[in-house]
Order: C-alpha cells, then structure tokens, then sequence
C-alpha cells in the first residue's frame, strides 16, 4: 500500500540557490513542506528563496564551514523548528584530467563534496538524535560506481560520500533516525554545463540528461518513503552500478562510451544548446 505523503516536515537543503538544490526546496514546497534554502552563494540563495513563498527562508553556508552548520541548523529552528530533513546537496567539480587539474583544485573538490557533507551529516546526528527523530538525505552521483575519465576526484568524492553515508547509517541503525542515498544521473544544471564546456566530460552526454525537477521529485518522494538508495533512471542506473564494479570491463567499453558522449557534446554545441539548465528536459 503506497505511504500516506509526509508534510509539513521542516527541511534544510545545501546548494540551493539552483540547480537540483533550488529545485528540491520548489519541490518541497509544493509538497507541504518549509525549508531553510542555504548556499555559499547568499544573494543568490535570497533570491531563490524570495520566489518561494513564506514558507521558504535563506541562510548563507559554506558547507566547509562547521560553525555555519550550527548557525544554518539554528536559524531553521527559529524559522521554523527544528530540522527534520536534511538534504546534504551542495557539490562542485573542476573539470579536466586529474593531471591537468591544480593540487588546490582536487583539495576544493574534497572539502567541498566530501568534507562539507560529512560535516552536516556530523552537525545533524546530535541533535536529531537528541529529539528521537531525523532524516538524512545524501544527494551523491553515478561516479559513487563508477570510475570515469574526467571525473578522478569528483568521482573519488562521490565513491567515499557513499562509504561514508552507509557506514554511518548502519552506525545508526538502532536509533530513531532514516538514511537515504540518491545517485542522479547527469541533469541539466550550471554543472552540466561546465561540463559541456571541456571535451574532458564526455562522459557526461553519452545518456540523456535528466532535469533538476525529476531528480527533486524522486528526493520528495524520499521523504515519504525513505528508500535506503535510490539510483535513476532504475535500469540504466543499475547496469552501471554493476559495471563499476568490473574495472576491465569498463576499459573495454570506455572507447564506445566516450564516442557517444563526444558525438552527443558536440550535437549540443553546434545547434547552441549550451545553456542545458535553461532548455526543458526529459521529466520522467
Ligand atoms: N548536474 C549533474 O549532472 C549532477 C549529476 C549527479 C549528481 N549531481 C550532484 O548534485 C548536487 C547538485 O548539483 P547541481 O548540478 O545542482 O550543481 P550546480 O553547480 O548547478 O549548483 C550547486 C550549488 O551549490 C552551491 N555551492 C557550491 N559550493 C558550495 C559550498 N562550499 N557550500 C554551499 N554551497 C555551495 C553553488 O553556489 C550552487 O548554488 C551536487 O552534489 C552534484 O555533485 C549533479
């Protein structure tokens, strides 16, 4: 039998001044929900909250920042109470081969995508734990399976995020809080299209981008129904997942991956759609 929806939940996301992030806080809303929107961007993220109604507020964090954490965390309870949903979304990439790359550069992508998420998952456990109920909700990737060219660090983020994640849901198994780990397959944001930008993401256009909005309904959804791991699309999601796991079968099928990926970047670029996060797309 389908669970009732969930509402009203007070719900803080990361990195949400757009892309999936703003997107879930939208989704959110229209779910019954409020939601403390934070980023490091702080005018952004005013913005974006301004458009949502009174049942949004905003706060700047800096993921890395452990005592924004303790004020983002603060600030939602004098909103709205204290936080039921965390959804641990912020993430950045540098794009390039990892040889190309600055060593500043692959220590960004680390304290952002890794650090910083192990730093709210660390902010929420206390104090969800001390009200006896809680969830956490990690926004990771497809590279937390699979090892890709372009994708060395980011990929190495998203592989030990979900390491992380797990380990410490099944830490938690016998307290009162869920874990969920979603895995979106390439969507059409501003980081998409700085992957559009390199040749080096091929990768990324060798399958059809999905939207911020199919991504925030399935994390909605999440909320209600509090799935241990979701990967999507389901089927394309789980043949790579078990590819991942087969380092020389990858090898073999990287060449036809990459051609495909090339011939989809370049499709994009020569009919100008370049701006991905503007274009509508697939809504599964
Ligand atoms: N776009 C994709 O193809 C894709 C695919 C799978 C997973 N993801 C993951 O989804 C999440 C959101 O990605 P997106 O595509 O919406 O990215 P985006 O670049 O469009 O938006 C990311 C947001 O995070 C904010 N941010 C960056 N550094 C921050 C920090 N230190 N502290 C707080 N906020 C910070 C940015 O200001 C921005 O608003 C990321 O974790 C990303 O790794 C994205």
């Amino acid at each position: 039998m389908r669970k009732k929806p969930e509402t009203d939940r007070v719900v803080l996301v990361t990195g949400a001044a757009t892309g999936i992030g703003a997107a879930i806080a939208e989704a959110a809303i229209a779910a019954g929900h409020r939601v403390l929107l934070t980023d490091i961007d702080a005018e952004a993220v005013r913005t974006t909250a301004g458009r949502l109604g009174e049942r949004a507020a905003a706060v700047a964090l800096d993921i890395r920042d452990p005592d924004g954490w303790v004020k983002a965390f603060d600030a939602a309870e004098a909103q709205f109470g204290p936080v039921d949903v965390l959804v641990n979304n912020a993430g950045i990439i540098h794009t390039g081969h990892a040889r190309d790359l600055s060593l500043q550069q692959h220590r960004d992508i680390v304290e952002v995508n890794l650090l910083g998420a192990m730093t709210g998952i660390h902010t929420a456990l206390p104090r969800m734990t001390e009200r006896g109920r809680g969830h956490l909700i990690t926004v990771c990737s497809m590279t937390a399976f699979l090892a890709l060219p372009g994708y060395a660090t980011y990929g190495g983020t998203k592989h030990a995020l979900r390491a992380f994640h797990h380990a410490v849901a099944l830490e938690e198994r016998h307290g009162p809080l869920h874990f969920t780990i979603l895995h979106p397959p390439s969507t059409r944001t501003k980081m998409l299209e700085q992957e559009l930008a390199d040749p080096t993401s091929a990768t990324a256009f060798s399958e059809k981008a999905t939207t911020p909005q199919h991504v925030a309904r399935v994390v909605v959804d999440a909320i209600t129904t509090k799935p241990v791991e979701v990967v999507f699309p389901a089927f394309s999601g789980r043949v790579q997942r078990i590819a991942g796991v087969f380092p020389q079968l990858i090898r073999r099928l990287i060449p036809v991956i990459e051609a495909k990926g090339r011939r989809e970047r370049q499709r994009l670029i020569n009919t100008g759609k370049t701006r991905l996060s503007a274009v509508p797309g697939r809504t599964e």
